[in-house]
């Protein structure tokens, strides 16, 4: 043991600080992939039960809504996670409720609003930044306190969550639903500027509509 010099101890130490933070970014990959694989099967029985469901545009149009505005990159890699979990609390909402075409009783609205909550509650448990988490339970929050869950109104609603529930509203009035057929991309862009300053951040609801009129993106 006398042979055991300080530099073997500290290089001993050393190694074992790597395992330890090679362990813990082991863990962080295999946790993620899976919270990854939720989020996709839960997109994928979404669009079973719903129908058509413009995947891509659910992530892709938030992250052109970032990159305009001018978010730095980690910002804009948050959102493209927080885009793509958003909806994973709908796991936990029944498929008839997720599915029925006609109205919706008090009771199962009430079980559809579980959603950013649950969604939030999942991811939180999970080594996501804490902002994911916050997009999850924000992004039906409305700037005039009007949205659910909490009734958040605009300087407690974070930017990314703004991003996520305007691209969300224009994806989801664009696309068919079991109640009703699909609205169209026009009637979609309408709604948001008619509701801008009101329930949309009215800088996200130009840069969308740009998105859409002058630069001709589309969700297809
Ligand atoms: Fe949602």
């Amino acid at each position: 043991m006398k042979d055991v010099t300080l530099a073997t101890w500290l290089s001993l130490a050393g190694q074992l600080g790597l395992l330890i933070l090679f362990l813990r970014s082991l863990r962080r990959t295999l946790v993620e992939g899976w919270c990854w694989f939720w989020a996709v099967l839960d997109l994928w029985l979404v669009t079973l039960v719903v129908g058509h469901l413009n995947l891509l545009s659910l992530i892709f149009a938030p992250l052109m809504l970032a990159s305009e505005i001018g978010l730095p990159q980690d910002i804009i890699s948050n959102i493209r996670t927080g885009s793509t979990l958003h909806d994973i609390g709908k796991l936990c909402v029944p498929a008839e409720i997720l599915s029925k075409p006609g109205k919706l009783s008090e009771m199962e609205f009430s079980i559809i609003k579980s959603h950013p909550q649950v969604g939030y509650d999942i991811i939180k448990r999970i080594e996501f930044p804490d902002i994911v988490a916050q997009m999850i339970v924000q992004h039906h929050e409305r700037l005039d306190g009007s949205g659910y869950p909490y009734g958040l109104s605009d300087r407690d609603i974070i930017i990314e969550a703004k991003i996520i529930a305007v691209a969300d509203v224009v994806e989801a009035m664009s696309s068919h639903r079991p109640y009703r057929p699909a609205l169209g991309i026009e009637k979609a862009i309408d709604e948001i500027n008619m509701n801008k300053g009101t329930l949309y951040d009215e800088t996200v609801v130009d840069l969308c509509t740009r998105l859409f009129k002058e630069k001709r993106f589309k969700f297809d």
